[in-house]
């Protein structure tokens, strides 16, 4: 199994290209089971779970082209061509789903346009239980009858599903997504209250125009869709990946860097960056991207706490601890999405960090210097928050597990190196 190795304490300096984003690629990828036309997605990053729902995918039915791979190239980069023309399976079996609990965003595509889906149910995860009731309740509003048996959530709509107004209780991604998508092609107008206003989220639904269906109050919590009888083919382009820019942020940050992140957009990541703000990082917009550099001496803890957007994303949050743990002073991290998401703790602990979990808060008072050492990923973002510990901390430090990286961060080891990181991959039997 690959491992990662850092010799810390060095500055990252250069540019570093931010790819499409992750999130948003997969209920983009999941909305092509909507048409029997070509879906094309440009900007589409190469991750292990962008892997992960094309096996899916294509087990469905879906045939999948991947196109160039030009970095600094055209003006669409790579782009993969997804045509379900013949949907051959409406089940998403176990073996495939428990893999990403993402797989699910197939439920709402495969209901609306076969009238049945039989998906597992996801099971738990690292980071806490992550039910799907909100998706399963959302859909037995638009007519769906839903059994859940031997694992798996058996949905039927023998007659199609038909809009209605659906007003989720919390806010969840997942569900709006999947409720998007199959109200798309249902009859008449459905209206999201509550919805998730994430960034990708706004992408999804601006794809579905763009095949024909009819959404307002994209990027608000009160989404209303007018369903086709059929969507058509488009081409689409992926938004910047808002999580690979905060992440990136969040090294040159931790390291006093000073680095340009090519392709990153400000907007999605704006209270992030009045976050680091506050703790004395200078995040700045340039032609090409975002600039970002740390001010003299050490930076300063700040409380964080994690919403859903426009708020602090959760999916950051393992980095900014990271990043809190060589501030002067105390940062209070509360984490408010999922249960279960400090793993982290305990390995930035073994790296000098100060850090003692209360509850859903973890307090981190800031130490000096972070020392490098053998430590294991636990999932996606937990690990890359370890590596941006080893690009602080003095001497080595060994990252076990790497693979939760690579379904998330392309490349991580080339982009870091690229700025002057000492940091390589040592394959199996190192
Ligand atoms: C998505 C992101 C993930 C991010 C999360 C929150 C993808 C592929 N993943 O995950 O990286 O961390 O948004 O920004 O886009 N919940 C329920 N019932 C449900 C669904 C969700 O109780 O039916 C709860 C979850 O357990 C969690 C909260 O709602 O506590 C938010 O989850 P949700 O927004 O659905 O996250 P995902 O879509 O799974």
């Amino acid at each position: 199994m690959d491992k990662i190795r850092i010799r810390g304490n060095r500055p990252l300096a250069g540019t570093i290209a931010i790819g499409g984003a992750k999130n948003a690629a997969l209920p983009l990828m999941t909305a092509s089971l909507l048409t029997e036309e070509t879906l094309t997605l440009c900007n589409i990053p190469y991750l292990g779970d962008i892997s992960t729902l094309a096996n899916l995918l294509v087990q469905h039915g879906v045939s999948i082209k991947w196109k160039g791979y030009r970095p600094n190239g055209g003006q669409d980069g790579r782009a993969v061509e997804l045509t379900a023309d013949d949907i051959t399976s409406t089940t998403a079996p176990y073996d495939l789903v428990r893999r990403m609990r993402a797989s699910v965003l197939v439920l709402g595509p495969l209901l609306a346009r076969c009238g049945k889906a039989r998906v597992s149910l996801p099971g738990g995860c690292a980071i806490g239980t992550r039910p799907v009731d909100l998706h399963l309740k959302g859909l037995e509003r638009l007519g769906a009858e839903i059994e859940l048996t031997q694992g798996y959530i058996d949905a039927r709509a023998p007659k199609g599903l038909k809009g209605a107004e659906i007003a989720f209780p919390t806010v969840s991604v997942g569900a709006t997504e999947n409720l998007l998508m199959a109200a798309s092609l249902a009859e008449g107008e459905t209206v999201l209250v509550n919805a998730a206003r994430e960034p990708e989220v706004a992408d999804l639904a601006r794809c579905l125009v763009a095949m024909g269906a009819e959404i307002e109050g994209i990027g608000t919590d009160r989404v209303t869709i007018r369903g086709k009888p059929r969507l058509h083919g488009a081409k689409h382009r992926i938004i910047p990946d808002r999580i690979e820019t905060g992440t990136y942020l969040m090294a040159a940050a931790i390291t006093g860097g000073d680095v340009e992140l090519v392709g990153a957009d400000y907007e999605p990541i704006a209270t992030v960056a009045r976050t680091l703000e506050g703790a004395g990082v200078e995040v700045s917009q340039t032609e090409a991207g975002l600039r970002v550099r740390r001010h003299n001496g050490r930076l300063t803890g700040v409380d964080v706490m994690t919403e859903p957007f426009p708020g602090f994303p959760t999916d950051l949050q393992a980095q900014m601890m990271a990043l809190m743990t060589t501030a002067e002073g105390a940062a209070m991290i509360t984490e408010t999405i999922f249960e279960n998401r400090f793993m982290h703790v305990p390995e930035l602990c073994r790296m000098g960090a100060n850090i003692n979990v209360h509850g859903a808060s973890a307090m981190v008072r800031g130490v000096r210097q972070l020392t490098g050492a053998p430590v294991m990923a636990t999932d996606l973002r937990a690990s890359v928050s370890l590596v941006l510990a080893g690009l602080a901390a003095e001497g080595e430090t060994v990252i076990n597990r790497v693979y939760h990286l690579d379904r998330g961060y392309e490349r991580v080891e080339e982009k870091l190196a690229a700025c002057g990181a000492d940091i390589e991959r040592l394959g199996d039997g190192s």
